[in-house]
């Protein structure tokens, strides 16, 4: 099929080689030319393991290619809208500037029959204003939301958990509904579940999706805060309780707590939508998930403050990790930058580590020192934070190589990923989050 995607940033880029890679004959259009000459030279614009190879196959092939101009998204039977819905600058709510300026870029490009698919995180309601404006054309709007991880977004794209379609009633629906079936012909021979709804409930599943996982993770920090009191351990609880299998194991990590381009913004515009269709009540909870995922920030610098007998003034502080998650290099958001710049404000000479994500996290924050190598960061530390829970320092650093290049013997596993008894008995002083 002849597919466009409108906004090639982290979603629309994995979803147009991803089409490719199974077969379908792809536009990707972005208003960013230096994105698109990148993309067109099959050069993936930013780190996602398995992106490169399906788009230099898709540009080798011929199915896969980028463009500036939204008038070659004409001819293409759906178009998708995969560009960023960010958090307002003075508020909580999500900016709709750049899925109205696509839409409304498409329009004169569409024909009769034609299907744009929103994939973007919206609010409520924002599919079936669009609709509105799409109508005239005789094209027909469908809401069809992303659930990609970062760090695995190829694979959840073709072989998503679930694929959602929020659709208008009537013939039309049901046209609309078969042509994306279709889109997605492989994942559903593989009985990927097909959900066909209406537009708000398509539009709620991704916000209720985001917002659970986001008060699972705080609900376990919440749970480390209470242990750290009474000299419980986190890790145990999440063990003992994930057990059973209504709660799951998963999203139970305690630590520095979530980060990134999504969970953040969209929990928060997700309480600002509630507010403004006059149910706030309803996700007031969210403010508290908000609250207690930003305490265990600061509460990762307390533990380094303490470590090195209450001040970090004048100390040497390794930040193991700078990315907001594993197998990423986006610096979103990140708990890891955040504690690393809290840290350099109480006057601690940070020295920033990371596999993927210096040169981001060097672009947004220059004041930091940045160490591309492991073992120059913690050369003559007094202290090590870890807040990235890459292999490289979960499975790969041992205590003993750790200690023969620091100048101090205090860790802080801001991810409770490492091997605490190892480290101690190594000699270092370990803390965790919520562990005794
Ligand atoms: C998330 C959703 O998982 C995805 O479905 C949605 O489409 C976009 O938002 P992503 O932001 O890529 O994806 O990352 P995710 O793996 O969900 O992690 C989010 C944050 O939560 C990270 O900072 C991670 O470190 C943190 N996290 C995750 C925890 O602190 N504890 C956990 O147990 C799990």
């Amino acid at each position: 099929m002849k597919l466009s995607v409108i906004g090639c940033g982290y979603l629309g880029a994995v979803h147009a080689a991803a089409m490719a890679s199974i077969g379908h004959d792809v536009v990707g259009i972005d208003v960013d030319a230096r994105k698109i000459e990148s993309l067109s030279k099959g050069e993936a614009p930013f780190f996602e393991p398995g992106l490169q190879e399906i788009l230099s196959d898709g540009i080798a092939s011929g199915r896969l290619r980028f463009s500036t101009s939204m008038a070659d998204a004409a001819g293409a039977q759906v178009h998708f809208i995969g560009v960023g819905t960010p958090q307002q600058k003075d508020g909580y709510a999500a900016d709709l500037t750049y899925v109205n300026a696509a839409v409304d870029g498409l329009l004169p490009h569409l024909s009769p029959g034609d299907i744009v698919a929103g994939k973007s995180t919206v609010p409520v309601g924002t599919a079936a204003r669009l609709a509105e404006v799409v109508e005239p054309t005789g094209a027909t709007l469908v809401w069809n939301p992303e659930f990609l991880r970062e760090g695995f977004a190829v694979q959840d794209t073709v072989a998503p958990d679930r694929l959602v379609a929020g659709v208008p009633d009537g013939a039309e629906g049901e046209r609309a509904a078969a042509i994306l079936r279709a889109v997605y012909h492989t994942a559903i021979a593989n009985e990927t579940p097909f959900i066909v709804t209406d537009y708000a409930t398509a539009e709620l599943v991704k916000v209720a999706a985001n917002a659970f996982l986001a008060t699972k993770i705080s609900f376990i920090n919440a749970m480390a805060e209470i242990a750290e009191v009474t000299g419980a351990d986190v890790t145990q609880l999440a063990d003992a309780i994930g057990h059973d299998a209504r709660i799951g194991r998963r999203f139970l990590g305690a630590g520095i707590g979530f980060g990134g381009g999504c969970l953040p913004k969209d929990i928060r515009a997700f309480s600002a939508r509630a507010e403004e269709l006059g149910r706030g009540e309803s996700v007031a909870f969210l403010r508290e998930v908000d609250a207690i995922n930003l305490r265990r920030r600061e509460r990762a610098v307390q533990l380094v403050v303490e470590g090195l007998g209450g001040s970090v003034y004048g100390k040497r502080v390794a930040v193991l990790g700078a990315a907001f998650k594993p197998h990423s290099d986006d610096i979103r958001d990140s708990p890891a930058l955040d504690a690393a710049v809290r840290l350099h404000g109480l006057g601690a000479d940070v020295v920033v580590t990371d596999p993927a994500a210096i040169e981001n996290a060097r672009r947004v924050h220059p004041q930091l020192r940045y160490e591309q190598e492991l073992d120059a960061a913690l050369q003559g530390a007094d202290a090590v934070l870890v807040v990235t829970e890459w292999d490289e320092y979960r499975r790969e650093l041992t205590p003993e190589h750790a200690a023969a290049l620091a100048g101090g013997r205090v860790v802080v596993d801001g991810r409770n990923c490492l091997d605490a008894g190892a480290w101690r008995a190594a000699g270092w002083e370990y803390s965790g989050m919520g562990r005794p």
